[in-house]
């Protein structure tokens, strides 16, 4: 009896690295996630690659299967296979650390310069602020929250891959929850950092971020939403050009 099985190239090395190809035995309800820690753990135990949660909750396993960019730990096999072959490579628009596992210090970095960070307007000592569930600047807020930060979005954006100094789909998406946040006193800083070259206005609303996005968010409603914003925030005096 023989046993069916899947060829598989995998990114080897650093940025000159190259593709080696292995024979990985094709199972029911296999993983891609399943078939990289197949080769590892069978083939070659140097094989580089990041995961945690297994289950689509931590973001770190996303890499490029067959051309896209995907989480590997929720996509099946059966699903992105062609003609019993698969490429596997790290995530694109980022540097490679070695094999598969991609360096985030430049997605994170950004994030940062996107004042992804929130700032409290209250003291300990004073009340929490009442936001109600239909108050529209929540709902804004709401709609991009449950980002996990797995730079699938970034790896997909065109204008990210021509314009290193382009802050990217999470980190404006991020940057706008916060402006929606009622409770977040940084908005001058944040409103000025995405206004200016390389942030909200440099998108090209093309919309691959919401296209791949594995929760189907939205960045380039996002992002939208910051264009508009952050011009009001011009014509009010609230930030200089
Ligand atoms: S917006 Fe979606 S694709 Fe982008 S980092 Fe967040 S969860 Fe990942
Ligand atoms: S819509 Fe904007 S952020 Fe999204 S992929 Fe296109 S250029 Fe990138
Ligand atoms: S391993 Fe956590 S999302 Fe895939």
């Amino acid at each position: 009896m023989t046993t069916a099985t899947l060829d598989v190239s995998v990114w080897r090395g650093g940025a000159q690295g190259r593709y080696e190809t292995y024979q990985v035995p094709l199972r029911e309800n296999q993983t891609v996630l399943d078939v990289v820690t197949w080769v590892q753990r069978n083939l070659d135990a140097t094989l580089s690659y990041r995961f945690a949660c297994r289950v689509g909750m931590c973001g770190s396993c996303a890499m490029t299967v067959n051309g896209r960019p995907r989480w590997t730990c929720r996509t099946h096999v059966a699903k992105v296979a062609k003609h019993g072959r698969l490429t596997i490579a790290p995530l694109e628009n980022l540097p490679v650390i070695k094999d598969l596992a991609a360096d985030m210090t430049p997605f994170f970095e950004k994030w940062q310069a996107a004042k992804g960070v929130f700032a409290p307007s209250k003291t300990r000592e004073q009340p929490v602020e009442q936001i109600t569930p239909d108050n529209a600047a929540r709902r804004a807020a709401d709609a991009g929250i449950e980002c996990i930060n797995c730079g699938v979005c970034y790896a997909a954006c065109d204008t990210v891959r021509w314009n290193s100094d382009y802050l990217g789909p999470a980190a404006l998406n991020r940057a706008w929850t916060l402006v929606n946040d009622v409770r977040d006193a940084g908005n001058a800083a944040r409103l000025t950092a995405v206004a200016a070259a390389g942030g909200c206005h440099a998108c090209h609303s093309h919309q691959s971020c919401q296209e791949h996005c594995p929760l189907a968010l939205n960045p380039t409603a996002s992002i939208a939403g910051l264009k508009r914003r952050t011009l009001q925030a011009y014509l009010r005096g609230e930030i200089k050009p």
